[in-house]
């Protein structure tokens, strides 16, 4: 039995874990970490993370990026296997994660789901082919939604960039969004454009434009349970690893 520690508990996505681990086989949630105490539901929340004692194997974060420096801390002092999943980190977060995964396995992903994790290597594997389109990403989530733009679309574009890289070509510039009299489009640019509304759970597009022709490749998430199982399955994935930094990819080649 795998015992899970959830950070960002009492969050849409913390629910949502908190469920997905009840019907999982091999899981048990035993506690949760947030911004204020809640012993009512089925597993204690501590608001100070210090008085969470449970024994636990793995904690996954689902919380908020200035939450984020708390939930490393707890997880390298407790010497346990952190899933990260919350997105907006900044780059000093980045480079605490690289720093920290030394001492303790961490697994890191802006997207949870097997199908953007796909998406991001066919990006990889077709940009130097289409390098005369010109790339944009447009992404919507729900009203809720408080970094703009997604981790996933910065993956996505990092595919892209990943991909030009490593066939020896430039690497793009992104441009968040347009707005004023003077945005022509350069041909160093990878434009990415947020949408936010209702309670759209996540799409991304990937828009190749070229002359007389458009490619579309687009991932829409129908449920949020797509990003609990998949942050299980990094769980299960992480769990007894050795020290250092995983993602998505990792997980697959594992399958
Ligand atoms: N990687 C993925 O696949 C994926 C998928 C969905 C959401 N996310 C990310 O997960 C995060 C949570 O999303 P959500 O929709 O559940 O948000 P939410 O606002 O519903 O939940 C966030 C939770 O974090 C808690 N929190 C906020 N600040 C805190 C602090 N300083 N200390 C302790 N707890 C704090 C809040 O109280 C809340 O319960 C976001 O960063 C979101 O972008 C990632």
């Amino acid at each position: 039995m795998i015992k899970v520690i959830i950070s960002g508990a009492a969050g849409v996505m913390g629910h949502m874990v908190a469920e997905c681990t009840a019907a999982a086989d091999g899981f048990e949630a035993i506690a949760g970490l947030d911004r204020a105490d809640d012993f009512s539901g089925s597993f204690p929340i501590y608001g100070d993370f210090d008085k969470c004692q449970e024994d636990a194997d793995v904690i996954i974060d689902f919380s908020h990026f200035s939450a984020f420096p708390k939930v490393l801390a707890f997880a390298e002092k407790r010497h346990l296997p952190l899933v990260v999943a919350t997105t907006g980190l900044s780059d000093d977060d980045q480079k605490a994660i690289e720093a920290k995964s030394k001492d303790f396995p961490i697994f890191k992903s802006a997207n949870m789901s097997l199908g953007i994790n796909v998406m991001a290597d066919v990006l990889k594997q077709i940009s130097p082919i289409l390098k005369d389109f010109d790339i944009e990403i447009v992404e919507a989530h729900h009203h809720r939604k408080v970094d703009a733009p997604s981790g996933t679309a910065l993956l996505l574009a990092d595919a892209v960039n990943d991909g030009l890289e490593a066939a020896g070509m430039d690497k793009k510039n992104y441009t968040y969004g347009r707005h004023g009299l003077d945005c022509k489009r350069t041909e160093d640019e990878l434009g990415i454009s947020a949408i936010r509304g209702g309670t759209i759970p996540g799409v991304h597009l990937a828009l190749y434009a070229g002359d007389d022709e458009l490619i579309e490749i687009k991932h829409t998430a129908l449920s949020r349970k797509i990003f609990a199982n998949g942050a299980l399955k990094a769980a299960r994935f992480l769990v007894g690893q050795k020290n250092g930094l995983y993602d998505m990819q990792d997980v697959i080649r594992a399958q």
